[in-house]
């Protein structure tokens, strides 16, 4: 797909999720939250659904629980329109209730349509609700700052996903704000694991086929081929790509983490895409204190003309 095919197909989503009657949230919104970023972005942040200002504004994480997590992105270098944003829910639940599972599952759709066409190496969920969308069955008070891979099936073709608290609940505690600066730090880590992982499906994908491939000869010639409308549907085509299991936790790591493990160190990379530069000695350093790290840093609102919104 190319940056004009991703970012008009990233439109028509947000085109849909405007005008959405598909569930009861739809009655008292201002305006649905598509989500906003950048549509060539290897990162997706997803929270859980808007609140008071993001009704508002029809834009995702602009109001305080947003201004940490802008915080949080620069105390590891990024800024808001290096990656995409947006919620499990596209509307703002009534006086900020949790969503309900039938309006997660209405809205499920849009997300996993932004997720198929963004295709990202790493999802960061922000929250419970959105943990539980990519990593079911987890506790986010073990869950958080690890990762795992992610289910296809979530719209995500071959990502994994990296937990968080929700930025708003850094906001009423001090202890989880620090683990969420720490946790931050563990995110460009992520994304080297992510794309070594997906380097390694890409190599074995172009390998599969050169093993089973017809000798030359025997290949049909082009008027015998099938018709494109013959051909298998993606999902029956082979190699079958079933998601890496979860390596193994590291010694130290919690015993009864559910298949999660801890980012590793991870090889310095050139990084593609829209991602700053990662440099291994900012992924890797210890994590800094958390208030001299959020008190340094600039309450800067990202210029809206920076940014691609949806
Ligand atoms: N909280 C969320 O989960 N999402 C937003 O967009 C804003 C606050």
């Amino acid at each position: 797909m190319t940056d004009g095919e991703r970012q008009a197909a990233l439109q028509q989503i947000a085109n849909e999720v405007r005008v959405c009657t598909g569930c009861r949230l739809h009655q008292q919104r201002t305006r649905s939250v598509p989500g906003e970023g950048n549509p060539d972005t290897e990162v997706v942040f997803v929270g859980e659904g808007p609140g008071f200002n993001e009704d508002r504004e029809g834009r995702p994480f602009v109001g305080r629980a947003g201004a940490l997590l802008v915080r949080l992105l620069a105390s590891v270098g990024w800024r808001r329109e290096d990656v995409f944003i947006t919620n499990v829910v596209k509307c703002r639940p009534p006086e900020n209730r949790d969503p309900m599972p039938d309006e997660i599952a209405a809205c499920a759709p849009f997300l996993q349509r932004q997720l198929q066409v963004l295709d990202p190496a790493l999802v960061v969920t922000l929250g419970r609700y959105s943990m539980a969308t990519f990593v079911p069955d987890a506790r986010i008070s073990q869950a958080h700052g690890t990762m795992r891979p992610v289910d296809p099936a979530t719209g995500a073709p071959d990502a994994l996903a990296f937990a968080m608290y929700h930025p708003a609940a850094a906001l009423r505690s001090t202890d989880i704000e620090q683990a969420s600066v720490r946790d931050m730090a563990g995110v460009p880590l992520a994304l080297l694991a992510a794309r070594d992982r997906r380097e390694q499906h890409a190599a074995e994908f172009a390998a599969a086929p050169a093993e089973t491939a017809a000798p030359a000869e025997e290949l049909a010639p082009a008027e015998e081929l099938a018709p494109a409308e013959e051909l298998a549907p993606a999902e029956e085509l082979a190699p079958a790509e079933e998601p890496a299991p979860a390596p193994e936790p590291p010694a130290g790591n919690a015993p009864d983490a559910p298949a999660a493990y801890l980012p590793a160190a991870a090889p310095v990379a050139d990084v593609p895409r829209a991602i700053p530069a990662i440099r291994a000695a900012d992924a890797a350093s210890a994590a800094p204190p958390a208030h001299a790290v959020l008190a340094s840093l600039a309450d800067a609102e990202t210029p809206t003309d920076q940014l691609t919104l949806f």
